[in-house]
């Protein structure tokens, strides 16, 4: 297959995709070709899982560090054994619960799923989504996908298929369209590998959620900062989820939160910048007849709608022009501890805590 292709686009009804463009795409997966396609958390920018050639294409596309290892997804939990090894009991009881869904297992590697799928490493991420689009294309082309967010490598994760166009148009060979994702964050990624099973990423299934069955459950602490840690050393977040315009994200007391972004705003557009703000219902008062972007994503306590929109409020904020995007942190329980860690990630640990 040709690479550096020109792109289709195929708009697909989520509640009743056609299986004629369905096989189109499988048919594109077959001949080691890349479809970005729609799952319930963000859109992916799928591969044959088991062609090492389709899946160098995937790093080639999005311009991926050849280090980040990938997501496997399946539409059956028999296909976990052509992926991994060693799946121990936990992840079965985990499985029934959450699959399919926005939990992703690491896992022992397989035989068969080549090492630049894991970036070389003896584990391999395996997920079954929920989308009615993904789950569908699964089980039409019948193997198991490689799919990374189908955004440029450390921007933020595409959650329309406009976004997809905008970061991967000529770059990958089928775009199915099938509406805005719902949940609008990744998934949750939690390593059965160790001695204690452990969150490297917070996402669509809650913390919460998971501590039900698993009480022993730990997290890695570079992904969900403490606020100590953050302040102490910025860098040591990688840049990701990222807007082009500088982000600064304000944690603390709701009304000295907001007067401190509102000063920042306003020394910022003294000093000639176009600034952009990502706040929620409540907060709008706070900003009126300052000369900004808004974005509002929702209210506070609605965790699901300001995580579904979050990623396009940074790409809507971009596509305004703005230089800084200031940003109110929600609290951390829920939903909310994947979209804190999502801001953070893309102010590249700037955060200010006020009080
Ligand atoms: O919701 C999602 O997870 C979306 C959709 C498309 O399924 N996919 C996604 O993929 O967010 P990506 O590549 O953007 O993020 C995958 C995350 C990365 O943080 C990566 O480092 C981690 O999963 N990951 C993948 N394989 C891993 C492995 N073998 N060991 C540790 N972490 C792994
Ligand atoms: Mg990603």
């Amino acid at each position: 297959m040709t690479y550096h292709a020109q792109t289709r686009t195929y708009r697909l009804d989520p509640h009743q995709p056609d299986p004629e463009i369905l096989r189109i795409a499988a048919d594109v997966l077959r001949r080691g070709g890349l479809v970005a396609f729609p799952t319930e958390t963000v859109y992916g920018l799928g591969a044959n899982a088991f062609d090492a050639d389709a899946v160098a294409r995937i790093f080639a596309a999005k311009g991926r560090p050849s280090n980040d290892p990938i997501i496997v997804h399946i539409h059956a939990l028999a296909q976990l054994e052509q992926i991994a090894v060693a799946v121990p009991p936990l992840a079965q009881s985990l499985a029934d619960t959450f699959w399919p869904g926005p939990l992703t297992f690491v896992l022992r590697r397989g035989e068969r799923i080549p090492p630049n799928v894991s970036a070389g490493r003896a584990t391999v991420a395996v997920r079954m989504p929920s989308g009615s689009v993904a789950r569908a294309l699964l089980q039409i082309v019948e193997l198991p996908v490689a799919a990374p967010s189908a955004n440029t490598f450390s921007r933020p994760s595409a959650t329309t298929a406009a976004h997809v166009l905008h970061d991967l148009n000529g770059h990958v060979d089928v775009v199915l369209d099938g509406g805005p994702t719902t949940i609008g964050l990744e998934s949750t990624v939690l390593d059965l590998t160790g001695a204690v099973p452990t969150i490297l990423r917070p996402g669509g299934v809650t913390i919460e959620a998971l501590r039900e069955i698993v009480p022993d459950l730990q997290i890695r602490q570079s992904f969900l900062a403490s606020d100590e840690q953050a302040g102490a050393s910025p860098g040591m977040l990688i840049k990701h989820y990222a807007p082009r315009a500088t982000m600064l994200v304000f944690d603390g007391e709701r009304m000295a939160v907001l007067a401190a972004m509102r000063s920042r705003a306003e020394a910022l557009i003294a000093a000639g910048q176009r600034v952009g703000l990502l706040i929620f219902d409540e907060d709008r008062q706070a900003f009126a007849g300052l000369a900004v972007e808004l974005q509002v994503l929702g209210a506070v306590e609605n965790a699901e709608r300001i995580g579904a929109g979050l990623f396009a409020g940074l790409r809507a904020l971009d596509a305004a022009g703005a230089q800084a995007i200031l940003a109110r942190a929600p609290g951390r329980i829920g939903l909310g501890a994947a979209i804190y860690d999502r801001l953070l990630r893309a102010a590249e640990g700037r955060i200010t805590h006020v009080s």
